[in-house]
């Protein structure tokens, strides 16, 4: 069996009541001077928690400037008051752009590399400072994995992974998603279900991996319609939430394939957000694939819950008509067009595609542009 490195968070804490647990690992670090990512809405939620922190003498200051896939140029600015503040500790609390800030922050305190430099896979050479990350979506699973993403000053999404983006420290509350919106539990949720079924289907794939790849679809798959229909369901919220988390564990050691390739030229064209250019494509790069690998996606479509057809392909077939019937019951568009995406712009999204190669290459199957072409056709 081929080698694989696993490398997660030394502390990871999931459960209902996790917040908590946080605030009482935090005092315990004695850290004084925290430096906390997060958004305006989650104020009220996060205020009990931060009065207690406050009261045992640690300074706290708070950036809320992130609210949406942040850019090289936020990146720094945020960068720059963490350094003014002298902080000693960096706190995430938020989507995964404010995780992936967070991430980064604390790991370019006291580093001398520039953006550019650590840009890409393995370019960063240290982080000093301790980073603890609380998601409050079930998605990216950044809060476990070592990716960062950004929008660099020619607006093209560039992925910064490194072992020192694995924070010290993940804390994942399932109540902190309740409030979350029907939208963007779903768009959220399926992305998650993508990190694990990338990972599954990846042409790196290892059976270590696997395990956290299936069962995460299959739990996401199951719960995600639940969450949707009822941000309440606590059940369903933890089920979600601990799928995303097994995504994030997949995106370490495997990463994802061509649905990513190909989602992140509908980001930076249309400013889709992430998850929904994921579940835009998700169905039709599924069927491109199972032409290379009928076994491996007959093996998805049964965790999906598909039954047993003639031969693999037509199993895994089965799987994708469930897959487009999950997005549509969690109320998402299921076509590009219905998310904006002009037809005549298909070109110019197929060329931004093929250069994601850092992805391309775990894909199952050679993708070429005239492939890519394709499948936003299919997509459509
Ligand atoms: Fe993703």
């Amino acid at each position: 069996m081929k080698e694989i490195v696993i490398l997660n968070p030394n502390r990871v804490v999931f459960g209902e009541g996790s917040m908590q647990r946080f605030v009482s690992d935090f005092i315990e670090k004695g850290f004084k001077r925290m430096f906390l990512v997060t958004i305006a809405e989650l104020r009220s939620t996060l205020t009990p928690f931060l009065e207690e922190l406050k009261s045992q003498g640690i300074a706290i200051v708070t950036d809320e400037s992130i609210v949406s896939e942040p850019t090289f140029d936020d990146f720094n600015t945020i960068l720059g008051k963490a350094i003014a503040f002298n902080a000693d500790s960096v706190v995430g609390i938020g989507g995964g752009s404010v995780l992936d800030v967070a991430k980064l922050v604390a790991a370019q305190l006291k580093n001398s590399q520039t953006l550019d430099e650590i840009k890409g896979i393995g370019n960063l050479k240290e982080r000093k400072t301790y980073v603890a990350c609380i998601p409050t979506t079930s998605g990216t699973g950044s809060e476990v994995s070592p990716n960062a993403i950004f929008v660099n000053n020619q607006g093209e999404k560039v992925g910064i992974i490194s072992p020192f983006l694995v924070p010290d420290a993940a804390y994942i509350d399932p109540v902190l998603t309740v409030s979350l919106p029907r939208n963007i539990t779903a768009a959220t949720g399926i992305d998650a279900l993508t990190h694990c079924l990338e990972a599954y289907t990846n042409k790196f794939a290892h059976p270590f991996v696997d395990l956290y790849a299936l069962e995460g679809v299959r739990i996401i798959a199951k719960y995600l319609k639940r969450a949707c229909d009822d941000g309440t369901d606590l059940e369903a919220r933890s089920q979600v939430a601990l799928g995303s988390m097994y995504g994030g564990m997949c995106l370490g050691p495997v990463n994802t394939a061509a649905v990513h390739a190909l989602s992140y030229p509908l980001g930076v064209e249309y400013h889709i957000p992430h998850g929904l250019s994921n579940a835009l494509l998700l169905p039709s790069v599924m069927e491109y694939n199972i032409e290379a690998n009928a076994s491996k996606y007959e093996r998805i479509a049964e965790v999906l819950g598909a039954e047993k057809k003639n031969s693999s392909r037509e199993t895994a077939l089965e799987g994708v008509k469930i897959m487009k019937q999950l997005i549509d019951d969690c109320g998402l568009p299921t076509g590009l067009g219905q998310a904006g995406v002009k037809e005549e712009s298909i070109a110019k999204l197929a060329e931004e595609a093929i250069k994601v190669q850092r992805l391309l290459k775990n894909n199952i199957r050679e993708i070429a542009v005239s492939d890519a072409v394709a499948i936003y056709k299919s997509a459509f």
